[in-house]
């Protein structure tokens, strides 16, 4: 026998055993019990946002969704756009398609949003305009529909979204605060904000309602405002004894930022302090503008960012965390390029690759959550 055979038929052997090695590791590797299922051996929750599309035409993305979220929200589908594209026509299609999915896996769905200056129809900023009567009219109207339509099988609902302003040297400042300027603002005052709690508790006395904000997780100074700014609105809805049961912070972080856990961890108590629960709700982070050569490097500083972030957020009393999406493929901070790098590089900002695969954010997330904090 030839030295060669053995050899090449060797290395053909020893490539088909390496490789099916590696592809046996891959595949346990993702098999292994996914964050959903760590974080509920630990107390917590986690859950990731989702869009009906593709949890319906991308087996790849299915696949990851049911092995890692234990909660879904919808990233589109249940906002004012999507549920009442026309005034009085409804069109539950999209919404739907993530709740049957979520249903027949057994995985509960969270509400995104009831209330909220984006994913408007044109109809309603028309509406809105029209005054109060017509404003309050044309929520509770739609509250009227979607509450119950959903009652059953979303428990847990933003009624308002992104209520607080932005502050100077913030992203997108606005006005002088603390309220966002808003068409909703416009039609009905202040005053929104209690209503659409009100309206949201007189349907359903179960339902948990959120306030869900974002730009109050950093350590600058118009995060300082912000925090400021969001604990007013909240002891002000208390006051007026608003039914609020929880915020959710929305931690789109960015690397770009300092972050301070101190601040972040007094801010989270702080809130239960108040009786509040708070949920991170739509984690994701957008690198700094100069990133380090290569994923390797890029996925580890990502990773040690949020394993910071989360630490914090869990000593202040979090215990249900959501990404923005699990994959960096279909984040929005690949697909809007209001966010996206311009570098010509794609931000790998959620605990899942291109491809799908765990990267160091997924396992830093799974040792906090997982109970190995
Ligand atoms: O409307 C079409 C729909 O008809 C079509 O069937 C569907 C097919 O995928 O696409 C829909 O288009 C877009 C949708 O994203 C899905 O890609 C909408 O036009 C577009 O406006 C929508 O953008 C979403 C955006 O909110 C506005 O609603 C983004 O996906 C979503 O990531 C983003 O999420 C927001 C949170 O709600 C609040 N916090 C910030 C976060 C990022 O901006």
């Amino acid at each position: 026998m030839s030295l060669a055979a053995p050899a090449p038929t060797g290395r053909r052997l020893l490539g088909g055993a390496v490789l099916a090695a590696l592809l046996a590791r891959a595949a346990a590797a993702q098999t292994s019990p996914g964050l959903g299922t760590l974080a509920r051996q630990h107390g917590f929750i986690f859950g990731a946002a989702v869009q009906a599309e593709w949890l319906q035409t991308n087996p790849l993305f299915a696949a990851a969704v049911a092995r890692e979220a234990a909660l879904l929200v919808p990233e589109w589908e249940a906002k004012f756009e999507a549920l009442q594209p026309q005034e009085g026509r409804f069109n539950f299609g999209p919404l739907d398609g993530i709740l049957n999915w979520g249903q027949a896996r057994s995985l509960p769905v969270r509400g995104h949003t009831l209330v909220w200056h984006i994913a408007m129809p044109p109809w309603l900023r028309a509406a809105l305009a029209d005054g109060p009567a017509r404003a309050r009219t044309v929520m509770q109207a739609h509250f009227d529909t979607v509450l119950p339509r959903t009652r059953a099988r979303i428990r847990d609902w933003d009624v308002v979204n992104e209520a607080v302003a932005n502050p100077l040297g913030s992203d997108n400042p606005s006005a002088s605060g603390p309220l966002r300027p808003t068409p909703w603002l416009a039609a009905l005052g202040p005053a929104y904000v209690p209503l659409a709690f009100r309206l949201a508790r007189e349907r359903d006395p179960t339902l948990r309602l959120t306030l869900n904000d974002y730009g109050v997780e950093e350590d600058t100074p118009a995060a300082d405002i912000k925090r400021q700014w969001l604990l007013a609105l909240l002891r002000s809805l208390q006051d007026q004894r608003v039914p609020i049961d929880a915020v959710g912070i929305q931690a789109h972080l960015q690397m770009q930022n300092p972050f301070s856990a101190d601040k972040f961890t007094a801010f989270v108590r702080t809130l239960r302090g108040m009786g509040l629960a708070v949920l991170i709700t739509e984690l994701d982070v957008r690198e700094p503008n100069r990133v380090a050569d290569g994923f390797a490097a890029r996925d580890e500083a990502v990773a040690a960012w949020v394993g910071r972030f989360l630490t914090a957020a869990v000593e202040g009393g979090v215990r249900t965390v959501l990404t923005w999406g699990l994959m960096d493929r279909y984040s929005w901070l690949v697909m809007d390029p209001g966010v996206a790098r311009r570098d010509g590089l794609h931000h790998r900002g959620l605990p899942l690759d291109w491809e799908g695969n765990r990267k160091p954010m997924w396992r830093v997330m799974a040792r906090i959550l997982g109970g190995q904090g």
